[in-house]
């Protein structure tokens, strides 16, 4: 099982009720590898490297500070794995221009960042070297968002490609596990987005997380507190049915929301204490362990260490198919 992050901003609550929740509950039961794509947050921020070097270690951390465990989870870096990147110049000879111009993900990022025609190459073969990322540890199951989805179909194509160029499987075709979960919205109800600050980090203060609480969108006709709200759309809601695991209470305090009587400025309070008793003791080991960045390097290096091993494996399988393993 392979899942990674671009480095590019803290993790927040809906990476941990999308993602990282099941990573730590499944560290377990598969052979997890979590990968922090360095080299992916570069092919868009080429101008800020210092930035993505930084988020290196914000990611880490998070990830330490939820309860990854890396005795269990390889936590690796993809530019510490040069295999991969070997790989993605190989992979890029099994696909088009017109492929890479199709994926409906990449395409809707170039719009969003509006690069127009002045499209970062690497940006556009990112795809690519993600499939490099799921192959390079042969991983079958890829625990993704559904905006990942044209990425797994990308990698299988090239999957297959191979397999048809070397006459049998190289690497194993892999799928989606897609979380069951809803999006967690930001807290104006609007995409979470680091950019809009709309979204509450990991390593939220008492204060921001009171303050983002307090500013989340309701529903605007809900005026008195004996006014019938509506709890569809109602961000505080959202939350509670991600966090809050007394789904009885909660379901009952919908129905009195509905019908009136059940004011913002409760509801709101309860979130609140939710979400304070969610994030201290994250905030506490995550506090513990950036007192120490260099174990947190040291995790990360012998995490790549491992992966590069397995990654190697894979290389030397792609090199053969192109003939490319007798000359060194
Ligand atoms: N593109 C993914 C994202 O934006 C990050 C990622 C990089 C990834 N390599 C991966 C996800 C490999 C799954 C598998 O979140």
């Amino acid at each position: 099982m392979l899942t990674g992050d671009r480095p590019t901003g803290p993790l927040h609550l809906g990476h941990y009720a999308g993602s990282l929740r099941t990573r730590v509950a499944l560290q377990n039961v598969h052979d997890q590898t979590i990968l922090i794509a360095d080299l992916q947050a570069l092919t868009d921020n080429s101008g800020r490297p210092l930035d993505v070097r930084r988020n290196v270690l914000e990611v880490a951390l998070d990830y330490l500070a939820v309860g990854i465990d890396p005795s269990v989870t390889t936590i690796a870096l993809q530019s510490a794995i040069p295999e991969l990147s070997e790989l993605t110049l190989l992979y890029l000879d099994l696909v088009t221009l017109a492929r890479l111009e199709r994926n409906p993900t990449v395409r809707s990022e170039i719009e969003l960042r509006g690069f127009d025609r002045d499209i970062p190459a690497g940006f556009l073969a990112y795809p690519v070297s993600q499939a490099a990322d799921i192959t390079g540890f042969r991983a079958t199951l890829v625990p993704v968002g559904e905006d990942q989805l044209p990425m797994i179909e990308q990698t299988n194509e090239i999957v297959r490609r191979l397999a048809s160029l070397a006459g049998h499987e190289v690497v194993p075709e892999c799928r989606a596990l897609l979380s069951t979960t809803p999006r967690l919205p930001g807290v104006d109800g609007r995409k979470a987005s680091k950019s809009l600050g709309n979204a509450i980090a990991l390593s939220a203060s008492p204060d921001e997380i009171r303050d983002k609480v307090h500013a989340m969108f309701t529903d605007p006709a809900h005026v008195r507190v004996s006014d019938p709200g509506r709890v569809e759309g109602n961000v505080v809601f959202a939350y509670l049915d991600a966090f809050d695991s007394r789904h009885g209470e909660v379901e009952n305090l919908k129905q009195q929301y509905r019908n009136g009587g059940l004011g913002d400025v409760a509801l709101k309070r309860r979130l609140d204490e939710v979400l304070q008793a969610l994030l201290e003791p994250i905030r506490a080991r995550r506090a513990l362990l950036a007192g120490d960045p260099g174990a947190v390097l040291a995790i990360i290096r012998s995490g790549s260490r491992r992966a590069r091993s397995g990654a190697a494996s894979v290389l030397s399988d792609v090199r053969d198919v192109f003939c490319l393993n007798d000359f060194g």
